[in-house]
């Protein structure tokens, strides 16, 4: 069968025949792969910065953002039948005895760094025709999403800094009770920083979720960034008219950033101007660049006069994954337009090569492997 591979040692990328997978024990599945994601991690895998092929082989099938269909479920793979929707996580975990969250599932926290990773290290991706995998790392996603579940990884990343927030604003009186549920975000500010696909899926989830959401971003070659930022009531202010500190007397206090740029210098200037009480959550990797200046003296003053955490976040557990399809559910009924326009467009899986080394343009373009 056909697959998209990286060949690190080689710095090459082909299509490759790869064997078909089956079944290795009662309780996998196997699945056609209908549509794969690509995002900056395959774009930098694609660039050979990263990337590692499972143990003995040369090569590496990338993808890692994922919709397949059951074709067959073991006989122990019980909540799986044939035709089923799924999205499968990413992260397995390592194989230490003493690592704690791997043992309890939740290898998103390993320890150890020993762990693999579809598509990005150490196990095959996804961008082929079929693939193999255990039941407990499918999620059943509904019918109607069929055409905009490959974004459910992408939002698991804004579900899995969302539960983290709730935890850790238990440690004040931060809720604000209106008698009515407008949810946990009600009368707080989220600030989001990008405008790609896990900055435009952060900031539904924050919306969602009751706040008040800027997005904070370059005005994009494509219009439909802006014009989604709208349609979901979020307001887009363009960083390249308004400087942090203007873009900030814009906004008044900011409770929450959600960061999905990944550049440093722009989140330590953010930092600089965040409420009382905030929260900064990074989520982007960014590419090592030339060491810049930062006023520490005042960023360590304000986090600790102002109760300030900044924490980071990777992968996710199989609970964001379910409620990053609930949230995609919802999102799908308050802004059908909105949700559609994240996905720029649809290429097979010969034209992915293409993809992943050039710059489309656009939000979240898809490799279309199967139909159906
Ligand atoms: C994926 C995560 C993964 C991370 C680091 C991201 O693009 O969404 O699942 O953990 O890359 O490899
Ligand atoms: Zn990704």
């Amino acid at each position: 069968m056909k697959a998209v591979a990286v060949f690190p040692d080689k710095r090459e990328l082909h299509v490759v025949d790869h064997p078909e997978p089956s079944l290795e024990s009662p309780t996998q599945a196997k699945i056609r792969m209908l549509d794969v994601g690509i995002c900056g991690t395959d774009k930098e895998i694609a660039s050979f910065q990263y990337g590692t092929p499972p143990d003995g082989d040369d090569y590496l099938i990338i993808g890692h953002e994922s919709l397949g269909e059951v074709l067959e479920a073991g006989p122990e793979a019980k909540k799986l039948k044939p035709g089923d929707l799924v999205v499968a996580t990413v992260r397995r975990p390592c194989g230490h005895p003493e690592c704690r969250a791997c043992r309890e599932g939740r290898q998103d926290f390993c320890y150890t760094g020993d762990f693999t990773e579809r598509g990005i290290k150490q196990r095959h991706g996804y961008m082929t025709e079929l693939v193999v995998e255990e039941e407990q790392y499918l999620n059943v996603v509904p019918r109607e999403l069929r055409d905009v579940a490959v974004l459910v990884e992408p939002l698991t990343i804004a579900e899995k800094s969302l539960a983290q927030l709730w935890q850790i604003q238990q440690r004040l009186p931060w809720g604000c009770d209106t008698g009515v549920d407008k949810g946990p975000g009600h009368c707080h500010h989220a600030l989001v920083l990008g405008a790609g696909p896990v900055g435009l899926l952060g900031a539904m989830a924050l919306k969602l979720a009751g706040f008040e959401v800027t997005v904070y971003s370059r005005t994009h070659s494509h219009a439909d960034k802006d014009d989604i930022v709208d349609a979901i009531g979020a307001n887009f202010i363009p960083a390249e008219k308004y400087s942090v500190e203007q873009m900030a007397k814009e906004t008044g206090p900011i409770d929450v950033v959600y960061e999905a740029v990944g550049a440093s210098s722009l989140a330590f200037e953010v930092i600089q101007v965040l409420g009382p009480n905030a929260v900064f959550i990074f989520t982007g990797v960014p590419g090592r660049k030339a060491p810049i200046q930062v006023d520490t003296d005042l960023i360590m003053r304000d986090m600790v006069l102002k109760n300030q955490l900044v924490f980071g976040t990777v992968n996710a557990a199989p609970e964001n994954f379910q409620d990053a399809i609930r949230d995609l559910g919802t999102f799908r009924q308050r802004w059908p337009s909105a949700v559609n326009a994240i996905i720029t467009g649809r290429f097979s899986l010969d034209q992915a090569i293409d993809l992943v080394t050039s710059d489309k343009g656009g939000i979240k373009n898809v490799v279309a492997v199967a139909h159906a």
